[in-house]
């Protein structure tokens, strides 16, 4: 049994912040945010719209493109930094309420900005095993709950948004998941955290832990790690599977800043029409930020059944992944 990618879908909040708001905010301007980061705006969820609101507003376009029932799916994967709820319930499980979709394993998978790789991981392992048929995946983040609009170092950069995707078994091989990569490694954690909670916290009262719930980020040489982990974790997919990059159609990287996806896709000679680019309409929308990437070529009509994408992530853990997977849909 093979996995293939059937859909996607994605829900983007309507409230839009601008570079110019945050100038206003913090001490920052549009030219210096456009520079450094390829960001012009980033859309926020209101008042009372949770992670799970968007992921299921995702996750019911993906299921309603894959033309499979909701009863057919087996197993419902959330990657997200952001849950609706720190420890429990996971918001996978509140996802699957809300959908009705019934009695099915469900649960979250926590690898920042990687998730949605993760998650595809999973997927594909669950599909591949024979033990799940029906995959729904989802990447969705209320991110602006964790940021700290004081701190201009990561507020320019982070958004809300969801995206999902449905992974189904097929027996044709021309439509499975070619291959994934995944990593990490533990010893870089403090360069993008979020201290409070959990039993690693520093602090003993939960007014203090208040303090550390916001996402701190060593920007620079999360950069640097960022471009180097990109960059060999997608030349080494590509030579396993003895795949070169002028036979992928898209190269989906995580948008987490212009900066890190131009120096991956030069040092990958990828051409721009093979580059994804959303990161100056969404920002870094962490687990989210590639299958909202994907939908968008979905929706302009970019993406056609059978081409081959290549999606590459890095984020907090430091964890990172790659993935070569071609569109699917149910023929
Ligand atoms: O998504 C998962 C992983 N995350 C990432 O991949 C993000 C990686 N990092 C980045 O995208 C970039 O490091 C940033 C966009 C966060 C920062 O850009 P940078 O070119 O690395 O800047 P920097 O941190 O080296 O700071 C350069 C200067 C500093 O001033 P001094 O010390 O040179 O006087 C900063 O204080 O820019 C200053 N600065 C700002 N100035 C205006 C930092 N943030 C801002 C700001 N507006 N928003």
């Amino acid at each position: 049994m093979y996995a293939a990618f059937r859909s996607i879908g994605a829900y983007v909040p309507e409230k839009i912040l601008t570079n110019e708001d945050l100038a206003k905010m913090v001490d920052t301007t549009d030219e210096w945010i456009t520079k450094r980061t390829g960001i012009k705006e980033r859309h926020i969820a209101a008042e009372n719209e949770t992670t799970s609101d968007m992921g299921v507003k995702a996750a019911a376009l993906a299921i309603e493109r894959s033309g499979i029932d909701k009863s057919e799916i087996d197993l419902v994967v959330c990657a997200t930094i952001s849950p609706d709820y720190l420890c429990m319930p996971s918001t996978a499980t509140v996802i699957t309420d809300k959908l009705g979709i019934g009695n099915v394993m469900s649960f979250d998978i926590s690898a920042a900005c990687t998730g949605f790789i993760y998650a595809l991981n999973v997927a594909k392992a669950f599909v591949e095993s024979g033990i799940k048929k029906n995959v729904l995946i989802i990447g969705a983040e209320r991110l602006s709950k964790i940021t700290d609009y004081t701190d201009r170092g990561t507020c320019i950069l982070f958004g809300d948004g969801a995206g999902a995707a449905i992974i189904s078994a097929t027996e044709d091989k021309s439509e499975a998941i070619v291959d994934i990569h995944t990593g990490s490694d533990g010893s870089y954690a403090e360069l993008l955290m979020t201290p409070n909670g959990g039993s690693g916290s520093a602090h003993d009262s939960l007014s203090a832990e208040a303090a550390g719930a916001f996402m701190q980020m060593k920007g620079n040489e999360t950069f640097k790690v960022a471009v180097r982990t990109l960059t060999n974790d997608v030349k080494e997919i590509l030579a396993t599977n003895n795949v070169s990059s002028e036979s992928i159609k898209h190269f989906v990287p995580h948008q987490a800043n212009y900066r890190i996806i131009k120096a991956v896709g030069d040092a990958l000679d990828m051409k721009d029409e093979q580059v994804v680019l959303t990161v100056a309409k969404f920002g870094n929308t962490s687990g989210a930020s590639i299958p909202m990437a994907i939908n968008d070529i979905y929706e302009s009509g970019r993406l056609q059944a059978g081409e081959m994408m290549l999606l590459d992530a890095f984020g907090g853990g430091l964890t990172w992944g790659s993935a070569l997977v071609p569109f699917s849909p149910k023929k």
